[in-house]
């Protein structure tokens, strides 16, 4: 499939560990200099520092090293991204989203605390993670560009969750078109603000962060692509959430629209895009090509 990718397991694990050893320190330490109320940072504690997968933050990082940058400079963007996604699934879990009691292999933030402290908590990581870059970027200029960036990745995950749960398209749309503005938005927007910070972060080229965005691109309609099959072909307890939800919801999704055999092949065809995409910035992208066979083949 491609020269730089390497997806054997050990290598793998490694992928995955290294950022996410350097970002977890990074967020709870953030937490612990909030000055607000003890059962607000507990509420946002729970979830941010829950056994996530960590998948936007080590975008973030292997991203900015992809075309040349230090990790130690993207660890506010990959924290803030990570701050994002949680408030994504704290309100995405709520009784009137898709009513979800577990996550990460644990109760929801509202079944453990209540749904006032979760729509609050969520609302909280949200603010949290542009204070955190306005005030641990530097200079100012790359602050407000990350901020930017955040915010246009933001505003298209919730005008996605919008189109997935309370959808407003026009009468002639076709399925797929829903589909892939459904799971562009809700899904691939983060994914690809996250490569796009490390590329800034890093100074990329435009030509680079084209590259890089292409890559987003592919494996964030992947990513979701790849969530709506696990939710019908893993068990509830493997995957740390509740399976078989989207069938019982009625949500559009590729298996439904499509089946399982053609939603592979699309997971297929999205992953040779994002390697396509990688091929220029040689050796030093390996890592995101590796995550990127990671990502097609993840079974949780
Ligand atoms: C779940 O995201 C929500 C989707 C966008 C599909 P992840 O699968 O990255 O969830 P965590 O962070 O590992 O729990
Ligand atoms: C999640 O989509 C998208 C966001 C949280 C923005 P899903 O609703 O499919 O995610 P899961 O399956 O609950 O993790
Ligand atoms: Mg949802
Ligand atoms: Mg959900
Ligand atoms: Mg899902």
């Amino acid at each position: 499939m491609s020269t730089t990718a390497d997806p054997s397991a050990a290598s793998i694990e490694q992928e995955l560990k290294v950022p996410s050893a350097l970002v977890e320190p990074y967020m709870a330490a953030c937490l612990k200099e909030l000055k607000w109320p003890g059962n607000l940072v507990d509420a946002m504690g729970y979830s941010l520092l829950g056994p996530g997968k960590r998948m936007r933050p080590i975008l973030v990082i292997r991203g900015c090293e992809a075309v040349g940058g230090k990790a130690e400079d993207a660890l506010a963007p990959a924290a803030a991204i990570e701050m994002i996604h949680c408030f994504s699934l704290i309100h995405d879990d709520l009784p009137a989203m898709d009513d979800d009691d577990f996550r990460r292999g644990r109760p929801t933030l509202h079944k453990h605390t209540n749904e006032a402290m979760a729509i609050l908590a969520g609302d909280a990581l949200m603010g949290l993670a542009f204070q955190l870059l306005i005030e641990k970027v530097k200079p100012i200029s790359m602050a407000a560009e990350l901020v930017r960036e955040l915010a246009v990745g933001t505003n298209a995950m919730i005008a996605g969750q919008v189109y997935d749960t309370l959808p407003d398209f026009p009468a002639s749309t076709d399925p797929l078109s829903k589909l892939r503005t459904i799971h562009s938005n809700k899904t691939g927007a983060l994914i690809r603000a996250s490569v796009r910070m490390g590329a800034i972060v890093a100074k990329a080229s435009p030509e680079q962060l084209q590259l890089l965005t292409r890559y987003g691109d592919a494996i964030g309609l992947m990513f979701q692509i790849v969530d709506d099959l696990l939710d019908i072909t893993q068990t509830s307890e493997h995957l740390g959430k509740t399976a078989g939800k989207d069938v019982e919801q009625g949500k559009l999704t590729y298996p439904a629209v499509m089946g399982i055999d053609a939603s592979r092949a699309e997971v297929h065809r999205l992953q040779e895009e994002a390697h396509a995409s990688l091929r220029p910035l040689g050796a030093a992208a390996g890592p995101l090509a590796r995550l990127c066979d990671y990502l097609a083949v993840r079974t949780k």
